[in-house]
């Protein structure tokens, strides 16, 4: 089986990775720079834009091409999905009108108002920063302001976290008013990963991100500095009725998709805050996440050419895909300025990584050496019996890497999940 991976980060080094393990699958890779992991394990690469659908297309038809799996959402929003589909080629992702459940925020708002959807927070759509700002003058209470638009999960500002009222309104302003304004939640939050087929949805193990750059949650948001989920696939900050609610949700947003007459297939992520009140949506994403698509394939014990096959054909059960008891924390190293200003050009050394998995991001080789741009630059991921073992192994992998770069120790540790079960029971 031809399958073709679009995109070149750490996520698609992770998708790579679990094709791989099918021995029949022969994995040809488009990404716009070298990631020297998929080089690796690509019978062969194309150098080029991931949004560029007429060379993408052309690439997968000349190289008979059965099934492609595309892993950021620029490309989506660009119509790669509908390009491939034309072209005959199944797709594990959605169509450009089905990817606006991520890529246009006031369409997902919308759509889940529409069809009675529960975690729907309260919401305000504008096109204008005047009716916007006065708006956020007048509401009592703090608020999320997101731009409409893909913005790579750095344009959200919360009001009471990062700005003040007067903060909020300034950038309203910055950005022009085409704005989703929204009640700031309070919770944990969660992600919740999906593979759906248009009409049937399996989910994955939750895993929680760490948006924010610095230990302790501090620091400006980034896109994850790491992971890390349980061996039971949930957490104790959630109880079984909210995580049934959230899976609800995302059910229903499938068949609000299909309703539509967009049908969603691909890989849907929810996630969500965990308040007081339940679960509530933060944003659909049209993929798997990145970090969280390291812990949750790395997990992944079905075979992912089969599922995501039976993805495509619209015949996906729970009984073929099955993942791990284990835990899984997985450590992003990123260049020592990320994401303010990070320099790119440094060389960076792997030591001994012992058992843990890793995937390799935003870096290029040179003459045999590895070497950082301005993204994230690698991640170590540790699977163990229990959250402490695989927390070990991540960090002692991480601490055996050496430049220019740095990564939260924090991640995974049982003092940040005691911190979250408190944070959880002090709003109950
Ligand atoms: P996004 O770009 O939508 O992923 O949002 C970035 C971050 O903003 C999320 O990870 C949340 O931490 C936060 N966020 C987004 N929406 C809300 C909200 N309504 N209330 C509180 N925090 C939010
Ligand atoms: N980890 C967040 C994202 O992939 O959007």
């Amino acid at each position: 089986m031809k399958v073709l991976v679009v995109g070149g980060g750490g996520r698609e080094h992770a998708i790579t990775t679990a094709l791989s393990r099918n021995s029949d699958a022969e994995i040809y890779a488009v990404m716009a720079r070298k990631n020297p992991g998929i080089a690796r394990l690509a019978r062969e690469i194309f150098i080029g834009k991931e949004t560029l659908t007429g060379p993408v297309t052309d690439f997968a038809v000349t190289k008979g091409i059965d099934i492609a799996v595309i892993g950021p959402e620029a490309p989506l929003e660009a119509g790669l999905v509908d390009a491939l589909e034309h072209a005959g080629i199944p797709c594990v992702g959605p169509t450009r009108a089905a990817a606006r459940l991520e890529t246009d925020k006031a369409f997902c708002r919308t759509m889940m108002e529409e069809h009675g959807i529960a975690g729907c927070p309260r919401y305000r759509v504008f096109h204008a920063a005047d009716e916007a700002v006065d708006f956020v003058r007048d509401f009592d209470g703090d608020l999320a302001v997101k731009p409409i638009g893909l913005t790579g999960g750095k344009g959200v500002r919360i009001m009471g976290e990062q700005v003040d009222r007067e903060g909020a309104i300034a950038y309203i302003r910055e950005i022009g008013g085409n704005v989703v304004l929204e009640e700031r939640l309070i919770g944990e939050e969660i992600t919740l990963q999906a593979f759906v087929d248009g009409a049937h949805l399996v989910p994955m193990p939750l895993v929680q991100d760490h948006k924010r750059a610095y230990e302790g949650d501090l620091g400006p948001n980034t896109g994850g500095m790491g992971s890390y989920s349980l061996p039971d696939h949930k957490f104790p900050f959630m109880t079984r009725d909210d995580y049934e609610k959230a899976l609800s949700i995302m059910t229903d947003a499938v068949t609000g998709m299909a309703r539509e007459g967009v049908p969603y297939r691909g890989i849907l992520y929810g996630q969500f805050m965990n308040t007081a009140d339940g679960p509530k949506v933060i944003e659909f994403n049209a993929r798997f996440g990145d970090p969280e698509a390291m812990n949750v394939l790395s997990l992944l014990s079905s075979d992912f050419c089969e599922n995501i096959c039976h993805l495509t054909e619209g015949t996906l059960s729970a009984s073929q895909v099955t993942f791990a008891k284990k835990a899984t924390v997985c450590k992003y190293i990123v260049p020592a300025q990320y994401p303010e200003k990070p320099h790119a050009g440094d060389p960076i050394h792997i030591g001994d990584t012992g058992e843990a998995v890793v995937y390799y991001a935003n870096v290029v080789e040179e003459n045999g050496m590895l070497i950082t741009q301005t993204s994230r630059s690698l991640a170590l991921v540790g699977l163990g019996d229990t959250l402490d073992e695989a927390e070990r192994i991540a960090e002692s992998a991480a601490s055996a890497v050496s430049g220019n770069v740095r990564h939260r120790r924090d991640i995974g540790t049982g003092a940040v999940l005691e911190r979250r079960c408190t944070h959880m029971r002090e709003l109950l």
